[in-house]
């Protein structure tokens, strides 16, 4: 099964990825923990990507669709995936329809998580990840055990530098000017399906899980 998670930033991509990875047993790829992984190897790919990221731009179509097309000829892979953040661009989707083409695979669903900007600014702004895995919290809504440390393997937790003033802005300005496209896009497919993000992390994820086994049913 091939999924894509398509919302603004702070939506619940990658909250929401992390959990439904477990419970389906594919793979989670994050477009944007590829490049700041990059960006902490200091490869020069990240070296690449670090100046837009950072000014809250799009990273250029052919260094992500290069990214992450490699990504997915890994062997972890195979059984599917799950992927957050990529595609954002119409060229990027139409490129990972030909990429899994090419391998007699296929997006399956598209889901899409809405969730009103003003709540987008408050969860951005909260929001804290660990040096290690990149697993999220948040102070307000899904804090830490101990403060600044990850429950899950006990790395620091820091700050994303996109995550302050401006940055977050254009962020958001970009998904709702230009990504949002991508809505028009897996609709034409029949592939879109929207789910309201703007609920608890855990009923979100019921949501989820419950409208990928309804329409895994329907075939
Ligand atoms: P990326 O890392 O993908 O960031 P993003 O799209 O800006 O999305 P976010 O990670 O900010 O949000 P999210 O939806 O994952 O929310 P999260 O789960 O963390 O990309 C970063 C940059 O890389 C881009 O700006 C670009 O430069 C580049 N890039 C990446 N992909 C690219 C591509 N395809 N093409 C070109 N460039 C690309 O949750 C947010 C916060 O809210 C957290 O604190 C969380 O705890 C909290 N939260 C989550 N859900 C809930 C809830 N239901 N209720 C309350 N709080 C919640
Ligand atoms: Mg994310």
């Amino acid at each position: 099964m091939n999924i894509i998670l398509i919302g603004a930033q702070g939506s619940g991509k990658g909250t929401q990825a992390e959990k439904l990875s477990q419970s389906l047993d594919i793979r989670h790829v994050a477009s944007g923990d590829l490049f700041r992984s990059a960006i902490s190897q200091q490869t020069e790919l990240g070296l690449k990507a670090k100046k837009y990221m950072d000014d809250g731009h799009l990273v250029p179509d052919d260094l992500t669709i290069a990214m992450v097309l490699d990504r997915l000829q890994a062997p972890d892979c195979a059984n599917g995936v799950i992927l957050d953040g990529f595609p954002r661009t119409i060229a990027q989707s139409q490129a990972l329809d030909k990429g899994l083409a090419n391998v007699g695979k296929r997006v399956d669903y598209a889901l899409y998580l809405e969730v009103p900007r003003a709540e987008l600014l408050k969860r951005l702004s909260g929001r804290y990840i660990c040096k290690a895995h990149q697993h999220v919290y948040n102070i307000e809504t899904n804090p830490p055990q101990i403060a600044g440390i990850c429950d899950i393997d006990g790395s620091e937790l820091y700050q994303r530098s996109d995550d302050r003033g401006e940055a977050i802005q254009k962020r958001l300005d970009i998904f709702f000017n230009d990504t949002i496209h991508l809505i028009d896009y897996y609709d034409g497919q029949q592939k879109l399906i929207r789910v309201n993000g703007n609920q608890s992390i855990d009923r979100v994820q019921q949501e989820l899980v419950n409208v990928i086994s309804e329409r895994a049913g329907q075939c």
